[in-house]
């Protein structure tokens, strides 16, 4: 059992949650994931480390509630448990000097490319980070951010604050420009990550992204995680998850991420109610 030592609600669907885990503090590097499970009857899923602390034995994750597992995760509170917890999982994210890189984070992958902006600008990197939100209010983490970067550009869908616009977009002027990008990071949802990646192509800029794809055990041996990187079979959980974003199969990872879409909707009524119903049963009791 791993005890919540802290809760953050970031915006009304990211929540923040520090977590008493000193084993996987200890080994914890930038990139990496846990699998989780919240209760015996739950699902494993994985979630990026979007930090740690060795001395505390802590992890943070950032977890944006999209189903039941991750709202059930995003419910508990301070001193509630989660029942497994198995990590570090997956390769570290390759840091090197590279020279000007861009960190793009988008959603939960605002707390996730943290900690890869950070180790970056430890190995003498020029780091321009770019995060993106539909709107001001959904926007997260810009101090942490900034702490680590030469440059923080915020973008939002509605442009409400910052650049009007996604991730993407102050990348794509960058290099239309002419200004030398020599890597750029992306964490985030498929469609934000591919679009970084497709933008980034023409322009021969390497661009590192980290695949989500459903996974199971988490350790190379359930096959679930399968992702197509360069024509070739990898699995995301050991071989990955960073891969070249120019190599790998979108339309495959897209659709097989959809496969329990039906499932996941109907479990996530179900909760739901259920919980709907504990709620009523209370309020009356009391
Ligand atoms: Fe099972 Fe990757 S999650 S092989």
């Amino acid at each position: 059992m791993f005890r919540i030592l802290a809760k953050e609600k970031l915006t009304p669907f990211i929540t923040m949650l520090k977590i008493q885990a000193p084993a996987i503090a200890r080994k914890a590097q930038p990139g990496q994931f846990v699998v989780a499970r919240v209760d015996e009857v739950g699902e494993r899923f994985p979630i990026s480390l979007a930090n740690w602390d060795n001395e505390e034995g802590s992890i943070t994750i950032v977890v944006m509630e999209v189903g039941t597992s991750t709202r059930k995760l995003a419910c508990l509170n301070a001193d509630d448990h989660i029942l497994n917890l198995a990590g570090p999982l997956g390769l570290p994210a390759h840091i090197d000097n590279f020279g000007k890189v861009v960190c793009a984070g988008g959603c939960y992958g605002i707390g996730a490319i943290l900690p890869i902006a950070r180790a970056l600008k430890e190995s003498g990197n020029e780091i321009i980070s770019i995060i993106e939100a539909r709107s001001k209010n959904l926007l997260y983490w810009q101090e942490p951010l900034r702490q680590v970067s030469d440059e923080l550009i915020m973008t939002t869908g509605d442009g409400s604050y910052g650049y009007k616009g996604w991730t993407y977009d102050p990348l794509k002027e960058m290099l239309e420009k002419g200004e030398k990008v020599d890597r750029v990071f992306a964490h985030g949802c498929n469609f934000m990550m591919m679009l970084c990646s497709e933008i980034t192509k023409p322009f021969g800029v390497k661009t590192m992204v980290s695949l989500n794809p459903i996974m199971v055990d988490g350790t190379g041996m359930c096959g679930v995680c399968r992702v197509s990187v360069g024509g070739v079979t990898k699995f995301a959980c050991v071989d990955g998850p960073e891969f070249d974003g120019h190599e790998v199969d979108w339309e495959l990872l897209a659709s097989r991420r959809q496969s329990y879409i039906q499932e996941e909707i109907r479990s996530l009524e179900w909760w739901e109610c259920q919980q709907w119903c504990l709620t009523t049963a209370k309020s009356k009791e009391a």
